[in-house]
């Protein structure tokens, strides 16, 4: 039995890598660069194929054994850019799902996010509560994932969806190690208390939830899953945990909201009149201080699922990393 990864030399594309090859599967890497690929792994159980997911065109040796699909590769792009995100999502996954249903693959599973479902919640959100996404990139995961799951209605295809919030762990891409090293670097504000949620995730246990979905292929047919790390982080406690892992104390100031809000609009005006991005303005201030928080009963009770990092005992790992790169 073969594997299948799309976005394998991804951010979490190369842990799930790591899983997969110590466990000894052989795997078809669907990729744009094959270079990136080889400069990554040398190993006889890897077949690389240097093929676009938006292409139709069926090369045979891909789906020769393919059981499972792990479906990551995703383009980035400006935030309202619909065209790009409809090709690099949407157009994409019908065209891998098209091929893996002639192949005869078993399971198909769906790296999506929970921008799928919108970009604030005022309460802890389940998969049964209703999505609204409101950017280019929520809509188009949310019409993939929609394809996913009626693909496997048929039972021709067992279709999974694994909604992701942001993933922290080793990555300069990391909005964490952003934010560790604007604290390192003493340029990152201290916000007055704010009591909203957020949700988060390891790498590790992303790629633990990949994994618990392909070895339980009944249980997570036609099936969304959120995953996080179980815990919901306030910005003032993420700003605390980051200080006092760099041993530094939290400053006894706090910057009050209206002074922010009014710094962001002087951002946002900035940002039309000079056309280049200030970082503090309405959008990332929203971010900091609005709430978006996720249940994970679900996958807990479902597939055992037990996340085993949280921010506390990954921000050691990130804090070296970021002395590195300064
Ligand atoms: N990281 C997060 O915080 C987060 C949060 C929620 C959801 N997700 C989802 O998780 C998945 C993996 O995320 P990631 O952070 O690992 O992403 P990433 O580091 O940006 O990697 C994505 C991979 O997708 C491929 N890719 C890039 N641009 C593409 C394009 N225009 N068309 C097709 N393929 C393209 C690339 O692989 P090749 O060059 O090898 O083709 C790239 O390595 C994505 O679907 C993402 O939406 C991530």
């Amino acid at each position: 039995m073969a594997v299948l990864v799309t976005g394998a030399t991804g951010f979490i594309g190369q842990h799930l890598m790591a899983a997969l090859i110590s466990d000894q599967y052989p795997v078809h890497v669907l990729t744009r660069d094959i270079y990136k690929v080889q400069s990554l792994w040398t190993n006889d159980l890897i077949k690389i194929f240097q093929i676009d997911p938006i292409d139709q065109t069926q090369a045979i040796e891909l789906w020769k054994d393919v059981e499972i699909v792990f479906h990551l590769a995703c383009g980035s792009f400006a935030e309202n850019d619909v065209e790009n995100y409809q090709k690099s999502i949407v157009v994409a996954t019908q065209s891998l799902l098209t091929q893996a249903i002639k192949a005869k693959v078993k399971q198909f599973i769906f790296v999506s996010s929970v921008k799928a479902m919108g970009e604030k919640t005022e309460e802890c959100l389940n998969e049964y509560s209703p999505a609204f996404p409101e950017t280019a990139y929520g809509k188009a995961k949310l019409t993939a994932e929609q394809l996913v799951l009626s693909a496997g209605k048929d039972c021709t295809i067992c279709g999974s969806v694994l909604r992701l919030p942001m993933v922290y762990g080793k990555s300069t891409k990391s909005s964490i190690l952003q934010m560790t090293r604007a604290i390192y670097r003493g340029y990152f504000p201290s916000l007055s208390k704010i009591n909203n949620h957020r949700s988060m995730v390891h790498v590790v246990d992303v790629v633990q939830a990949m994994v618990l979905i392909a070895k339980n292929p009944k249980a997570s047919c036609q099936q969304i899953y959120l995953v996080t790390d179980g815990q919901s982080y306030s910005t003032d406690q993420i700003y605390t945990l980051i200080c006092h892992a760099l041993d530094r104390t939290t400053p006894r100031w706090r910057i009050p909201i209206g002074v922010l809000i009014f710094g962001a609009k002087i951002g946002d005006f900035m940002q039309r009149i000079f056309k280049i991005r200030i970082p503090l303005n309405s959008k990332t201030l929203d971010k900091l201080t609005s709430s978006a928080w996720y249940s994970i009963e679900k996958i807990q009770t479902e597939l055992g699922y037990r996340p085993q990092y949280s921010l506390t005992t990954a921000l050691p790992e990130i804090i070296n990393q970021v002395k590195r790169l300064n």
